[in-house]
């Protein structure tokens, strides 16, 4: 039977995160910024599900005082439309309002209506626009969450950077 678990990235997880990325994004991130997200960069933390101890989904925020930035969520191709993407966007929402975090913020391409669908449905609000932030020009949607949940740090393992 396979196991769905849930917990902070780590080095361990850095590989398959970033075989995700590239099958997602048409600028991926290198295998070296996720690296450095996880072992060195104080301000950012990200959140991973694993299947079986792999990660199959992920998503990352920097704090900047007190907003959390996302700086990038993804399903694996073939765990899409399964909850995932939900489980651990609302896993990072929680972790922010843990964290001490009173908003969270975003950047979105603004063609992708599948992710916007699932900020919408989670309560982020549309705030403007980037125009031509994309190596295509593309313009990005910027979305803003301006009421986290109750933190509840005391019962928070993700609190905890390994
Ligand atoms: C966006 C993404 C993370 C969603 O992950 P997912 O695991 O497929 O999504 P979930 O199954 O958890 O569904 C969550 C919500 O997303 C939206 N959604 C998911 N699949 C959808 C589809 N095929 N069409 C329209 N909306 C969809 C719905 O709002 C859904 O909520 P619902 O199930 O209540 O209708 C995933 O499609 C992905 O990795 N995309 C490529 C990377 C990307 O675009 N990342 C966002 C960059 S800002």
């Amino acid at each position: 039977m396979n196991e769905i678990t849930i917990g902070l990235m780590t080095v361990e997880d850095v590989d398959a995160v970033h075989a995700i990325e590239t099958m997602c994004f048409r600028t991926p991130w290198s295998r070296k910024s996720f690296y450095h997200e996880v072992t060195e960069n104080e301000c950012a933390r990200y959140v991973v599900v694993r299947e079986n101890g792999v990660a199959i989904a992920y998503a990352g925020m920097w704090f900047v005082l007190n907003e959390a930035h996302i700086t990038n969520i993804a399903v694996h191709p073939q765990y899409r439309g399964k909850g995932y993407g939900r489980m651990v966007t609302e896993a990072l929402i929680q972790l922010a309002a843990d964290s001490g975090m009173t908003w969270m913020t975003l950047e979105v391409r603004r063609t992708n209506t599948v992710a916007q669908s699932l900020y919408h449905s989670l309560g982020f609000i549309d705030v403007g626009y980037r125009k031509r932030y994309y190596e295509n020009q593309e313009d990005a949607l910027i979305m803003a969450l301006e009421q986290l949940p109750e933190g509840n740090p005391d019962n928070d393992p993700m609190l905890v950077r390994e």
